[in-house]
């Protein structure tokens, strides 16, 4: 994120405390952009036996991502920070490795989908404690989002045969 003034004074918060807070905050936001589009792109060229089933399921994950990419937004906004949401600052910053074109199998789908809700949740939780350090109350909602993240972890990874685990 680019250097850039903090405004409004509501925060009982210090400058570099709020602008610290914020970039991680973007950084999360950025991930969860990409994985609303990620989530669209499986939802629509999934294919295979399980189809109906994650196709429902992608979408709750693409409410989601968007539900949250509002929230961690707006907090940047409450801290007196400016959120990127722009395309081209999401294709440069996500952690989420890009998904392939094309078809794709429902087996690999809950493959892909499984692995990019495990970075989000892993770039998440290593971002816990230095926010916790600055903004407790930024702590919290990036506990609330990673709670839902890693249930739909949880779910997605429930359709893998038992063999793979
Ligand atoms: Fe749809």
């Amino acid at each position: 994120m680019s250097e850039q003034p903090v405004f409004g004074r509501a925060v009982a918060l210090d400058a570099d405390r709020r602008l610290n807070a914020a970039g991680i905050l973007q950084e999360l936001l950025t991930d969860m952009i990409d994985l609303s589009l990620q989530g669209k792109q499986a939802h629509w060229n999934l294919r295979g036996r399980m189809f109906r089933e994650l196709h429902l399921l992608l979408d709750e994950i693409v409410d989601l991502a968007r539900d949250a990419a509002d929230q961690l937004a707006e907090r940047c906004l409450a801290l007196g920070v400016a959120a990127d949401g722009r395309l081209a600052t999401v294709a440069a910053g996500s952690h989420l490795d890009p998904f392939p074109e094309g078809r794709i199998e429902d087996e690999e789908v809950v493959e892909l989908i499984a692995a990019r809700l495990q970075t989000v949740s892993e770039a998440g939780r290593s971002r816990l404690v230095p926010l916790g350090e600055v903004d407790p109350v930024s702590q919290d909602l990036v506990n609330e989002v990673l709670t839902a993240i890693e249930k739909y972890l949880w779910m997605v990874e429930a359709h893998r045969p038992a063999e793979r685990g």
